[in-house]
């Protein structure tokens, strides 16, 4: 605990003082942020398909893909599309379709969590393939492929 106290403080300073993120630091908060997505999504496949189940952590999978999914228009600041990064040059080309894109996310996300709210079945069902889709869509244009 005393660790974390004195490794969180100078962190804390640094940020306040500082103004924009870094390219390498906006990229590895987008980096985070999908990473967190994948998670959630994955976890929501898995309790909906009754692989596991911890039905009661459904909602909570689903608000936080929908934070992230509303945040996904942020994660691409000019200039983070050089260094460590997947991203292609071409989403900064495309601005409109790149955020047509964005906009997929946020509402399949969105949509998703409230058909979970809503506790129907047959709604979160169909609620799960725009998600994908929107994810996949995105990729398939602007992340590049290994
Ligand atoms: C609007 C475009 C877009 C959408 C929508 C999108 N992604 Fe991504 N995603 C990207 C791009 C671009 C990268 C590459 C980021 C980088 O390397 O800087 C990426 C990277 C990732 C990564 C790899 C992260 C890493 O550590 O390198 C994962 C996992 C991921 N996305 C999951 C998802 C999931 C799950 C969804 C849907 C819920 C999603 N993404 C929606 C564009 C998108």
């Amino acid at each position: 605990m005393h660790r974390m106290i004195t490794m969180g403080f100078p962190l804390l300073l640094t940020a306040s003082l500082a103004g924009a993120a870094t390219p390498e630091d906006a990229i590895k908060y987008r980096q985070a942020v999908m990473m967190t997505m994948a998670g959630h999504v994955n976890a929501i496949n898995l309790i909906f398909t009754g692989k596991v189940e911890h039905q009661d952590a459904l909602v909570g999978h689903a608000e936080a893909l929908a934070a992230a999914g509303a945040q996904v228009d942020r994660l691409f600041p000019a200039g983070s599309g050089v260094g460590k990064t997947d991203a292609l040059a071409l989403i900064w080309q495309e601005g409109e379709r790149f955020t047509k894109a964005t906009q997929a996310a946020r509402s399949a996300t969105s949509q998703l969590r409230d058909a979970v709210r809503s506790g129907d079945r047959a709604t979160i069902g169909r609620s799960l393939k725009p998600v994908f889709d929107s994810c996949k869509g995105c990729h398939d244009r602007y992340q590049k492929s290994e």
